[in-house]
């Protein structure tokens, strides 16, 4: 178990498009350990393998309920409805803004013992799967928003950098 150095805005890693997961290996089982540790290091509620710089198709999701859900290979097999709520990211600390998403999903991943899983989220969770699986494809929130919001946001970004540490926050994905 280790708490794993967090991939912040302008690593290659978090835009390049994740491998799929061949077999749940012992380095695999590692590596969701990792996650869920630097996840609640970091005070997150979610968090996806390329932010650690492995560009695997491996997630982590806060339950809701205290516990950590790894999801790896996950897909999503319907969505509906649309909702707008605010986001952040570990990769892009100190950065929120309010982001459209499916209002709830249908999803089909391998747990962390290699078990099939089909599952519905709504609310948070719905939100928190598509933030982490956006990674597994290079994307960031930030993608997301309107052009004029995401020009200001990487001017900001450029002219003062991110912070070391950022303040902790509810919604960090
Ligand atoms: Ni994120």
């Amino acid at each position: 178990m280790a708490v794993l150095t967090v991939r912040r805005y302008g690593d290659p890693v978090l835009r390049r498009k994740a491998e799929p997961v061949s077999a749940i290996t012992p380095q695999i089982k590692q590596l969701i350990d990792d996650l869920i540790d630097t996840m609640y290091d970091q005070v997150g509620i979610g968090i996806a393998a390329p932010q650690v710089g492995v560009s695997l198709r491996v997630i982590i999701v806060d339950d809701g309920e205290g516990g950590a859900r790894p999801l790896v290979n996950p897909v999503i097999t319907a969505q509906d409805g649309r909702a707008v709520a605010e986001e952040g990211c570990l990769s892009i600390p100190g950065i929120f803004a309010q982001v459209e998403r499916a209002e709830s999903i249908e999803v089909e991943a391998l747990d962390g013992d290699g078990n099939p899983l089909h599952f519905q989220a709504q609310g948070l969770q719905a939100r928190v799967i598509q933030h982490e699986m956006d990674h597994l494809d290079g994307l960031l929130f930030i993608d997301r928003l309107d052009k004029a919001t995401r020009d200001r946001i990487k001017r900001k970004i450029k002219k003062d950098g991110l912070p070391d540490e950022a303040p902790h926050h509810a919604f960090a994905l």
